[in-house]
């Protein structure tokens, strides 16, 4: 009997290793992207500077150009982050800049999308982002282009018929 016995031990050896690989495999293909996510290095972020035209990070969708972020059209500046990170999930950044607002006017207009909306309590981002709209799209903003030079204007009578 004892060479049966010892068939049936290195069967049950060779199906105990088989068993083991196809459990790592099963395991592998399970769980293989979790681990290596786990495992996978995690970028630090690093503070930007907020200069014109360096844009950060060197990604596409990180330009910016001339102090303008690309991709969302806001203003590169203090605070920018926060802005993305909260208020361009329901709507184009354009709302924003096409708006102007004293920090008065845009918390009442946050209030205003937490009250009908459905904007989410933004906690002490709200100082930030405040702070960020009222300095960048403040309502002085909108007679920034020059002023018209009234001594070089070539005036002439509208001749009516
Ligand atoms: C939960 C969704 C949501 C989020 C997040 C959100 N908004 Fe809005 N917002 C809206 C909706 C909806 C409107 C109305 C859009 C329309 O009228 O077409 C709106 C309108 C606006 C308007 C135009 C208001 C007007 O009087 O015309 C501005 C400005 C604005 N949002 C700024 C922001 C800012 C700043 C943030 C970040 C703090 C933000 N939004 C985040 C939903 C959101």
């Amino acid at each position: 009997m004892r060479p049966a016995y010892d068939t049936l031990r290195a069967m049950l050896t060779t199906i105990n290793f088989v068993a083991g690989v196809l459990f790592c495999c099963l395991f592998w293909l399970l769980a293989g992207d979790a681990v290596t996510e786990m495992l996978r290095p995690r970028p630090v972020m690093e503070q930007k500077a907020y200069r014109p035209g360096t844009g950060g990070g060197g990604e596409p969708e990180e330009k910016v150009t001339n102090g303008i972020h690309d991709a969302t059209g806001l203003i590169f500046a203090e605070g920018f982050e926060a802005v993305r990170g909260n208020c361009t999930a329901c709507h184009s950044a354009k709302l924003i800049t096409q708006n102007r607002a004293t920090a008065a006017g845009w918390t009442e207009i946050i209030r205003w999308m937490q009250a009908t909306q459905n904007l989410h309590d933004l906690g002490e981002n709200e100082e930030i982002i405040v702070k960020y709209l009222a300095t960048n799209y403040a309502p002085e903003d909108v007679g920034r282009r020059a002023g018209l030079d009234v001594e070089s204007i070539e005036w002439y009578l509208l001749e009516l018929e």
